[in-house]
């Protein structure tokens, strides 16, 4: 089990920087996704990690070694791309005994540690195959095989979800957090894909243009987010913008609606711009004991849960509840109402115009 550690690590091309002073400690044996937009930089972090492209500044330690001018090959890095790239002509096994084969590994003990691979990934009765004889997530689980059999220091996986469909993905999401505990291995996943970040990681880091937007636990990022933008990656938000009340605890409005919010640790009359995240909003048929009243506009059925949009005094706001029979029909009036710690304050000043 190693630690990573990045120090202001950057990536310039000419004038343009892709990646922008980027620090992040990764304990031993913890699960850390990068999540960002197209772009943002996420695979130049990764790709350094790996020593496969030069800094422009900064320095990489992985295990307290400063690794920084180290070639990739002496890193010891398992390394899984999106593309699953294996060797087409070559059997399962043969793809997954590779990397033993470059570090002349024996036969014997490549025997043994490409079948404990290959029983990780739960394909132990699939040595013999091809990999066009195997689905996409079998094939990207023969790619992991490969990445952890010559027992690497650290894991990075870049988009190693990306090409498959829905269903498969989240199987070999599951998969890949149980491999990661069983191996304790530290490990870095790259992703654009929100849901796959906040389910799998232990800690999630946004990145936006290269730079940092925020390091936290899941259930931090997605609740207490540090700004605007983090906010708005992680998912939908009923947004609220006004000043502080003098009561440090509440939101006015600029109809005088007034939202309660957490301790706003700021002085009464500041411009600002909070969230609350639609499955904190609570919608209740007694109209009169919610903080504001509310007018179901439409409700979205999703299987699971129902998107409900209503209209208030505070603007028109998303409940997402539970998918239960006891649903709202469009015109009903109800009341909506949260706890007041749900409401985030993530900018000082207004939102910029959508
Ligand atoms: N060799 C290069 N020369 C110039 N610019 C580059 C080079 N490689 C990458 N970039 C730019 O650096 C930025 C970050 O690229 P990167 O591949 O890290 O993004 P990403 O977050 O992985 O995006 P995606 O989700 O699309 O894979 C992009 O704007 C890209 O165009
Ligand atoms: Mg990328």
């Amino acid at each position: 089990m190693s630690s990573i550690h990045l120090k202001g690590v950057s990536r310039h091309y000419g004038a343009f920087a892709a990646v922008d002073d980027v620090s992040l400690d990764v304990e031993p044996g913890e699960f850390v996704t990068i999540l960002g937009p197209s772009g943002s930089g996420k695979t130049t972090v990764l790709t350094m990690i790996a020593g496969l492209n030069q800094l422009t500044g900064g320095s990489i330690h992985i295990g307290g070694r400063d690794v920084t001018a180290l070639p990739a090959a002496q890193r010891n890095i398992g390394l899984v791309f999106q593309s699953y790239a294996l060797f087409p002509h070559m059997t399962v096994f043969d793809n997954v005994a590779f990397p033993l084969s470059v570090r002349g590994i024996g036969a014997t003990e490549t025997r043994r540690r490409v079948e404990e691979a290959l029983a990780r990934v739960r394909l132990d009765t699939f040595g013999r195959r091809k990999p066009s004889q195997l689905s996409g997530g079998q094939q990207q689980r023969v790619a992991l095989a490969r990445a952890i059999v010559f027992q690497p220091d650290i894991l990075l996986l870049d988009e190693p979800l990306g090409a498959l469909d829905r269903k498969l993905r989240e199987e070999v999401q599951v998969e890949l957090r149980r491999l990661q505990r069983s191996l304790g291995i530290t490990t870095i996943l790259v992703t654009h894909d929100q849901e796959e970040a906040l389910s799998l990681s232990d800690r999630i880091v946004v990145l936006d243009h290269g730079k940092v937007q925020q390091i936290a636990a899941p259930q931090n990022a997605y609740l207490r987010p540090s700004n605007r933008f983090v906010a708005d990656f992680l998912g939908a938000a009923n947004v609220f913008e006004g000043r502080v009340g003098s009561d440090e605890r509440s939101i006015v409005m600029d109809g005088g609606t007034v939202i309660p919010c957490g301790a706003a640790a700021r002085r009464p009359g500041t411009p600002v711009t909070a969230i609350l995240r639609p499955e904190r909003l609570i919608l209740a048929a007694d109209e009169a004991i919610g903080i504001v009243p509310a007018m179901i506009t439409e409700s979205v059925y999703l299987g699971q849960f129902v998107r409900y949009h209503v209209e208030t005094p505070a603007g028109p706001m998303i409940a997402v509840a539970p998918g239960g029979n006891n649903g709202f029909a469009p015109g009903a009036r109800v009341s909506a109402t949260w706890q007041p710690d749900d409401v985030w304050i993530v900018a000082d000043g207004a939102a910029p115009p959508a």
